[in-house]
């Protein structure tokens, strides 16, 4: 998919207040500082299009993008940021769960996982969560370009290997990098296959 437009639409954290669900939406998730709004940016080939920061809890808001006029890419706040206090953990937790239980355009979940990592028990619980909800995800491992591919695939392969003890399947896998721009055509070409549909 060519991406010609991408435009701010919105920020929210009432649920009731986003845009007219008229639209096929896709939604990026997954815990703080993992490069939600890195990856939205080199998607979209617009550097600053979505907030980023070193500092983790930079994404607070439901952020509406419309690209194409045709679809809506959403940047969600991070999970699991050790920082914030349990009361905003569980107003995050309240609110972003309704967002993704109640909006009906919703077509599918990116479920950013960092690829140095060996399984973390937050994101699989998270995408244990999804399964249990019936909400359609898959999954993206991200900044690749941090270290050497063989790395990168064997966290991959044990990340696998934990959510098939809860999953006869697992979604489908991409392995990306934001600053390489590696992984973001298989993942327009993923989300123009369901629109198509
Ligand atoms: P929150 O909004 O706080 O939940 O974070 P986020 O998941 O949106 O992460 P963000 O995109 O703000 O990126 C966090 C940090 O990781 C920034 O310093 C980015 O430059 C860096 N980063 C993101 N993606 C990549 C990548 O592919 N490679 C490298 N090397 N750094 C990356
Ligand atoms: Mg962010």
């Amino acid at each position: 998919m060519f991406v010609k437009t991408a435009e701010f639409i919105a920020s929210n954290t009432d649920v009731r207040k986003l845009p007219e669900p008229s639209l096929p939406e896709y939604a990026f998730i997954g815990r703080s500082n993992v490069g939600k709004s890195s990856l939205i940016n080199a998607m979209v080939n617009k550097k600053g299009l979505a907030k980023t920061s070193q500092k983790p809890g930079k994404t607070q808001l439901i952020n509406h993008f419309i690209i194409n006029k045709d679809w809506y890419l959403v940047d969600l706040p991070g999970y699991g940021f050790a920082q914030t206090s349990k009361k905003n953990r569980a107003e995050w937790e309240r609110f972003i769960r309704r967002y993704l239980t109640q909006r009906e355009n919703l077509q599918c979940i990116f479920v950013l996982i960092d690829s140095r990592l060996e399984p973390q028990k937050i994101d699989l619980e998270f995408c244990c969560w999804l399964g249990e909800q019936g909400l359609p995800f898959l999954l993206v491992f991200t900044k690749a370009d941090k270290q050497s591919g063989v790395k990168s695939d064997q966290n991959i392969a044990k990340f696998r290997k934990a959510l098939l003890a809860w999953f006869e399947d697992v979604p489908s896998i991409f392995l990306t990098s934001a600053e390489k721009k590696q992984g973001m055509e298989e993942i327009l070409a993923t989300i123009d296959e369901i629109n198509k549909n």
